[in-house]
């Protein structure tokens, strides 16, 4: 079997893939995301859920993407055509890789708005902003902060050129060295905040609320946000495991690679839930605040507590590093493409695609103050580019990869390419590929756009 190398680089180990994915992964769905929706959906039952979908669609589907991604060693775009001229089939699956490349793009836009307002955040609570404030002060505080087009540039920009900044100098020089200061940092952050929540009087008020199972608190939409979050939170169904598959060792195992990854994502999932919920309760706020959870209720917990101004600033420190290295893998996969079909450098590379999701940022941060009154069937641009790529291309993306991977690639590259210990391992996981998921993603993805029309 001939083994191709990336010509963007490799990771120097099987654990600096894991690392990346995992940077990758945990970012703002675990952090912000998963804890609002877990308390706008009743906790426990929901929670159940979401790990169910992790187990059965999204980690079954992570392993498709990097088997993908390390035996065709290009950009996704690329690798999917080079697959599927290996096994006889269309070169126009290349199309599957735009897909992920224009979805990449427009999930930067917005997730780099919102990891603005996180930077902006780090900084109200260096300055001391929360300490002593109400839901009335620091609602205003937000408010204020949307509200004002100029200050939202600036930390949307700072945040591009953060991320373009690193993934310019490459694969070894840029992502590896930024991966390998921040996760370690990430993990430490989080595990103080841990230990500061756990001692705060209110943590098995939070247990309770996150893993006491009622059925009765579930409903049918709570399952299709469980299956929606776990594409996001797992990156998947746009390229990034690809592209940061396509960097990993010839001889590293996938399975159980995935399996950290995957298990990494979803205990910082529930270790945010764990560190904010018991601030939460102590301070008798309402967990399920919604969006607004982690910028407006959180900040008046830190404002109301000892040591709240230094733990506030280290939380949001460590949401904007796990923002960071995740918003480098979404581009990561355009910027590779791009460098193969254009044979530009990365830098340039990086200018122009930098360039491309600045103004789709500047378009989203607007939604919020100028551009309000700019709507698309009831959804402002913002709003517009979280349901496109959440609701659409990634369920889309998925459901094609598991299609490729099933039944195109088919059972004798990819047993080749996991290369499992056990027979009876590879048989379920081949199975769940080929049917389960495509199944449960396609049903999730109809009901989703029903229920938007229709509702
Ligand atoms: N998983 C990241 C988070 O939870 C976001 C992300 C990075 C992503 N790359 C992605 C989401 C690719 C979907 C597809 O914040």
């Amino acid at each position: 079997m001939r083994d191709r190398q990336s010509i963007h680089g490799s990771w120097a180990s099987r654990w600096t893939f894991i690392l990346a994915a995992t940077g990758s992964s945990v970012g703002l769905g675990n952090i912000w995301k998963f804890p609002y929706i877990a308390g706008e959906n009743g906790g426990g039952a929901f929670v159940l859920v979401y790990l169910a979908c992790i187990g059965l669609v999204g980690i079954p589907i992570m392993m498709a993407e990097v088997l993908l991604g390390r035996r065709g060693r290009q950009s996704p775009t690329n690798t999917f055509r080079e697959l599927a001229v290996e096994v006889g089939s269309s070169r126009r699956w290349a199309w599957l890789g735009l897909c992920g490349v224009v979805a990449g793009m427009m999930i930067f836009g917005f997730y780099s708005v919102v990891s603005g307002w996180v930077l902006a955040y780090v900084v109200y609570a260096a300055e001391g902003s929360f300490v002593g404030a109400g839901v009335d002060q620091i609602g205003a505080l937000f408010a204020g902060l949307l509200a004002d087009p100029q200050e939202l540039v600036i930390w949307h920009t700072l945040f591009v050129i953060l991320v373009a900044g690193v993934v310019a100098r490459g694969v070894t020089k840029g992502l590896e060295v930024a991966i390998r200061i921040l996760m370690p940092l990430l993990f430490i952050l989080l595990l103080l905040l841990l230990v500061y929540a756990m001692t705060s009087g209110a943590f098995g008020q939070a247990v309770y609320f996150l893993f006491h199972v009622d059925f009765s608190a579930l409903s049918w939409n709570a399952v299709l946000v469980a299956l929606g979050h776990a594409f996001f939170t797992l990156s998947l169904g746009m390229g990034s495991m690809m592209v940061y598959g396509s960097y990993m060792p010839k001889n590293a195992s996938i399975g159980g690679t995935v399996l950290i990854v995957a298990a990494l994502d979803t205990l910082v999932a529930l270790a945010a839930g764990l560190a904010i919920f018991p601030l939460v309760f102590l301070n008798q706020l309402d967990p399920g605040a919604g969006p607004g959870l982690m910028f407006v209720t959180l900040p008046v917990a830190f404002g109301h507590m000892d040591g709240g101004q230094i733990f506030g600033f280290l939380f949001f420190a460590m949401v904007a590093i796990a923002a960071w290295s995740s918003a480098i893998s979404l581009l990561e996969p355009v910027v590779a493409y791009v460098v193969e079909r254009f044979r530009i450098s990365r830098l340039e590379a990086c200018v122009i695609l930098g360039g491309i999701v600045w103004v789709l940022g500047v378009g989203a941060l607007t939604s919020f103050n100028i551009g309000s009154q700019w709507s698309l069937g009831g959804m402002n641009f913002f709003d517009l580019l979280d349901f496109l790529t959440a609701n659409v291309l990634l369920p889309l993306g998925g459901l094609l990869v598991c299609i490729f991977a099933g039944w195109w690639v088919g059972r004798r590259i990819t047993r080749e390419e996991l290369s499992m210990r056990s027979e009876w391992v590879f048989t379920a996981w081949f199975f769940v590929i080929r049917y389960v998921a495509p199944a449960a993603v396609a049903v999730v993805f109809i009901a989703n756009l029903w229920q938007k029309v229709a509702g």
